[in-house]
């Protein structure tokens, strides 16, 4: 099976009593395992919602949606909870570190929760904190760093226990164009090792990272086009060396 996602049908309604709001209407979409994706579409067009169903941070109100070819729309929160846990690595725009622990600790904690021994949680998040070029920073908490590389720390405990599948939902809405670039060079890195990226962007030059642009309008798909020509990004691998 070569979809690592696919939907079906999938329809979200927000209930809030006595306002009931679609966010995705009918949506099928189908992304191989290795994909790059930028998802685009003005505000209140459905980007999140639907991220946050592929997160499995929330449920669809009707349809199915497949994760790795397992029914997740079926899965009860504990399941759904381990399912995230293994699969996915989601990158909020805002960051969402905790801000009394080290940057060490938080990329830890996916670790925690996966039940890592403590000497092998401790040796990932050195290694993933290295290769996002912040192998000097273990130790500082997360207000001691900028947007970019908190982002950056964001990215590491995404990666930490190796997920298939990386969800980013406005990554580098709150980040300058130069730490917005290193965002995207790492994401364009991982994918070429390749994992699945999925990325929600308003910009275009964000967009031009990924090599397929699915567009949105009032939670339905107006467009999915293949990116002939995606941006391109140097080969090195290990930010490290380009970050400091
Ligand atoms: N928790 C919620 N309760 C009620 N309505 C919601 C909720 N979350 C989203 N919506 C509505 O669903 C629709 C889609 O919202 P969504 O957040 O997915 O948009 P978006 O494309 O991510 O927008 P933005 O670019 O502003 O982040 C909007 O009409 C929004 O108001
Ligand atoms: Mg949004």
């Amino acid at each position: 099976m070569d979809d690592i996602i696919r939907l079906e049908n999938l329809v979200k309604i927000y209930d809030t009593g006595a306002l009931r709001v679609l966010g995705l209407d009918r949506t099928d979409l189908s992304i191989k395992r290795g994909e790059f994706v930028a998802i685009m579409g003005h505000s209140g067009s459905g980007k999140s919602t639907l991220m946050n169903i592929l997160g499995c941070l929330d449920r669809p109100t009707l349809g199915k949606y497949y994760l790795d070819g397992e029914a997740v729309d079926e899965m009860d929160s504990r399941e759904l909870s381990q399912v995230r846990n293994r699969k996915i690595g989601f990158v909020f725009q805002s960051f969402n570190l905790i801000s009394r622990m080290s940057i060490e600790k938080n990329v830890e904690i996916p670790m925690i929760y996966a039940r890592k021994k403590p000497g092998e949680r401790r040796q990932r998040a050195i290694e993933l904190l290295t290769r996002v070029g912040l192998r000097e920073r273990l130790w500082h908490q997360p207000n001691e760093l900028s947007g970019g590389q908190r982002q950056r720390v964001a990215i590491a405990r995404a990666l930490a226990n190796d997920p298939p599948l990386i969800l980013a939902d406005e990554p580098t809405g709150n980040l300058d164009s130069k730490a917005s670039v290193e965002i995207m060079e790492l994401f364009a890195g991982l994918h070429r090792e390749g994992a699945t990226v999925v990325v929600v962007t308003h910009e275009e030059n964000i967009a031009a990272y990924t090599h397929r642009i699915i567009t949105f309008s009032d939670g339905r798909i107006i467009s999915d086009r293949i990116n002939e020509n995606p941006t391109s990004v140097s080969e090195s691998s290990d930010l490290a060396d380009r970050i400091s």
